[in-house]
């Protein structure tokens, strides 16, 4: 019995949801560019996201790490400059969040990136994205359940719904 009454919370959040999906996401508040971080400087996606090989969530990495090059690196430019004041004024950079799985969905960064599955399997090639453009909508159910069949990754409905 409870277990089908969850299902039907599922059914019925998915409904609700499913008429908010977006793909593409509008402008961030700091014009900041994977290409420029991640393509021509080479810095490391964990660099920012460590999160990622911890646990579920990879993280948006904090003003103090933008302060950390950018006390120096280009602190003229105008850009920076809106960062600096932020950053100042003790406010956060609030990013728009771009991936987002609906909230009866159990994700999890760590065991993909410990069994080498690649950001960019998942995630594009960031380094030629001046904006992040996600490639697909990430929440999409067949796109998970192939590559776990593929990959012999469980795919018991508990595992990504508990
Ligand atoms: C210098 C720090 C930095 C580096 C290096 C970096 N990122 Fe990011 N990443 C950010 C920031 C800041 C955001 C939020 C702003 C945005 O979406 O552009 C972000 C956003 C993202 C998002 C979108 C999150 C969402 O909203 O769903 C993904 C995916 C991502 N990064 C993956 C990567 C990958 C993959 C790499 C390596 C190729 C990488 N990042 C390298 C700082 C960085
Ligand atoms: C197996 C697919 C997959 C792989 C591999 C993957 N991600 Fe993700 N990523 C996702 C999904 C799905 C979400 C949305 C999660 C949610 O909404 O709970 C996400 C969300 C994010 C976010 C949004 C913020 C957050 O805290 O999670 C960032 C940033 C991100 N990923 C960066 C990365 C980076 C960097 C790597 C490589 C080190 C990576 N991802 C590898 C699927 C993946
Ligand atoms: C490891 C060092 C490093 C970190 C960390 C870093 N940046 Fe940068 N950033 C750079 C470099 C290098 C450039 C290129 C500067 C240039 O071309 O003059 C740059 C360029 C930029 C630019 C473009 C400036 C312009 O108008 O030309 C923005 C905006 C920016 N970064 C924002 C951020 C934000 C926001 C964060 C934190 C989420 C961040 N950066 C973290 C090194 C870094
Ligand atoms: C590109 C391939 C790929 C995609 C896409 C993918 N996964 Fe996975 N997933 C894996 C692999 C490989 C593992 C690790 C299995 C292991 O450790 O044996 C895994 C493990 C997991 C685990 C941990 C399983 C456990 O037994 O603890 C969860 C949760 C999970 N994935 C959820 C998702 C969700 C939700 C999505 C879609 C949003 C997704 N995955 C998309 C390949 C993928
Ligand atoms: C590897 C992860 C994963 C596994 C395993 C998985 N699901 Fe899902 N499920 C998802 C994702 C991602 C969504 C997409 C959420 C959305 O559409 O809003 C989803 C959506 C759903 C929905 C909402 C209806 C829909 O299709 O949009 C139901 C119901 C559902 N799953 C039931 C199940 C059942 C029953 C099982 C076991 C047979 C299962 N799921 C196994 C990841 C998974």
């Amino acid at each position: 019995m409870r277990s089908m009454s969850l299902l039907a919370a599922v059914c019925l959040t998915a409904l609700l949801t499913s008429c908010a999906r977006q793909d593409t996401g509008p402008r961030q508040p700091v014009a900041f560019s994977h290409e420029i971080h991640a393509g021509q400087y080479k810095i490391d996606c964990q660099y920012c996201h460590s999160g990622a090989r911890r646990g579920p969530n990879a993280y948006v990495p904090s003003m103090q790490t933008c302060m950390g090059c950018h006390q120096l690196v280009a602190a003229t430019k105008p850009e920076i400059i809106k960062v600096r004041q932020l950053w100042e004024a003790k406010k956060p950079i609030v990013w728009t969040r771009m991936n987002k799985l609906s909230d009866f969905v159990f994700f999890n960064h760590q065991p993909h990136i410990s069994k080498g599955v690649a950001c960019v399997t998942c995630h594009g090639d960031l380094t030629k994205m001046p904006e992040v453009k996600p490639p697909f909508t990430v929440n999409n159910m067949t796109w998970c359940v192939d590559c776990h069949r593929e990959n012999k990754a469980s795919i018991d409905c508990y595992v990504c719904h508990r």
